[in-house]
């Protein structure tokens, strides 16, 4: 089968993580008998320092038109431009938002997964993360507080400002059926987080699916408040499987579930909407610090593709195969800088990548 896959190096980092996954995507491809066909697109500092825009429609189109995306990074400060001295609309990260709007892409999933062998990189004692973790966090992507009604104002000399957090039924239908979709090819158990004791576009939510769960029978629904969530996350993560929750409460509780499993430079993500089509990305950015020397992590990327093969083209045994050569090299004692740790082998970039390939 042929896949057509868009490829986003982007910027710092983004081009030499992506060198890497596509090296792994290539070698499931010759492993299988499939074949990933590749179209480059510019997004980010280098589509500016090219076109003066940092997402064109015609690249849109492009991703539009592909059976999924691969994204490195975008941002930071490398190019021709002055980047940050661009207002933000014209900025490498707006061609994020414009992306993910641009594909309706209103589903984010994190996984946080604590690696057996990278557990001394957790802050958690180790009588919290025993065995590890293993659970996905599901975002709500292009709605509630963050694109609702919005206004500045002074009244009798007080500024005042409003943000307003929205759901309808369709928006948490939609996202709902995502987490149970995920929670069956998992450990079918889904926990919705809210704040339904004082927010009606809680109550709506939890309405809404609890009415979602009577078609996934097979899978456990339960309920949790945002702040309890919070707390469940470092006091035992472990009893989570996938958690569900709208667009706020998931970038913080995203963001905390990230640092429980250590390093940056291993989380994965998909964005994905209604279609077959996704958008795959490590959840770190461009890190123009160590760009251009063979420093950077290729493994959140690597996972990414994992994530791709799995959700957009359902090919569950590739994607299993590489995240058990990703363990497999890991417990060889294989790490680059950022997960280094006292007597472990410290390799680059390529050869990361090329460790991972030669496993599978
Ligand atoms: P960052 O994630 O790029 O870097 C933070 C720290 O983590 C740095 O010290 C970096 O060296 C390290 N790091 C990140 N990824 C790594 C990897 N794969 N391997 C080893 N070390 C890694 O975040 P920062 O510095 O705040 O942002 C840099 C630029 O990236 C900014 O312009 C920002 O807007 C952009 N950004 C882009 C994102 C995206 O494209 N999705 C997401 C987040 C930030
Ligand atoms: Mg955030």
């Amino acid at each position: 089968m042929q896949y057509n896959i868009a490829v986003i190096p982007g910027d710092g980092i983004g081009p030499e993580i992506i060198t890497e996954a596509r090296k792994v995507l290539d070698r499931i491809g010759t492993k299988y008998g499939h074949s990933f066909l590749y179209t480059e697109v510019l997004m980010g500092g280098v589509s500016i320092d090219a076109t003066g825009v940092p997402l064109t429609d015609e690249a849109l189109e492009i991703a539009k038109n592909s059976d999924s995306v691969l994204l490195g990074a975008v941002g930071g400060n490398v190019g021709q431009s002055n980047w940050y001295s661009l207002p933000p609309n014209l900025r490498p990260e707006a061609g994020l938002l414009a992306i993910r709007k641009g594909l309706n892409l209103f589903a984010n999933i994190r996984p946080a997964i604590l690696f057996d062998e990278l557990k001394g990189a957790c802050p958690l004692k180790d009588e919290i993360i025993g065995g590890g973790f293993d659970f996905v966090v599901m975002r709500e992507l292009t709605g509630g507080l963050y694109f609702g009604e919005r206004k500045t104002v002074e009244e009798n000399g007080i500024r005042k400002a409003t943000d307003t957090l929205v759901y309808d039924e369709n928006e948490i239908r939609r996202i709902a059926k995502w987490a149970f979709e995920i929670a069956m090819k998992r450990n079918k158990k889904v926990c919705s987080v809210d704040k339904a004791n004082v927010l009606d576009s809680s109550r709506l939510w939890r309405q809404i699916t609890k009415e979602v769960a009577k078609d996934y029978p097979e899978v456990e629904l339960s309920d949790m408040l945002v702040d309890n969530c919070a707390m469940q996350l470092v006091k035992d993560p472990r009893q989570f499987d996938v958690i569900l929750t709208e667009n706020m409460f998931g970038d913080i509780l995203s963001d905390e579930a990230s640092m429980i499993t250590g390093s940056i430079g291993m989380l994965a993500s998909a964005s994905l909407g209604d279609t077959k089509l996704g958008l795959y990305e490590p959840s770190h950015g461009s890190a123009p610090d160590i760009a251009g020397q063979n420093k950077a992590n290729p493994i959140a990327t690597i996972l990414s593709a994992a994530m791709m093969l799995r959700y957009s083209f359902d090919l569950e045994q590739e994607a299993d195969q590489i995240e058990a050569a990703v363990k497999a090299v890991l417990k060889k004692g294989y790490r680059t800088v950022d997960i280094m740790s006292e007597g472990m082998r410290l390799v680059g970039t390529k050869e990361m990548g090329d460790l991972i390939v030669s496993e599978l």
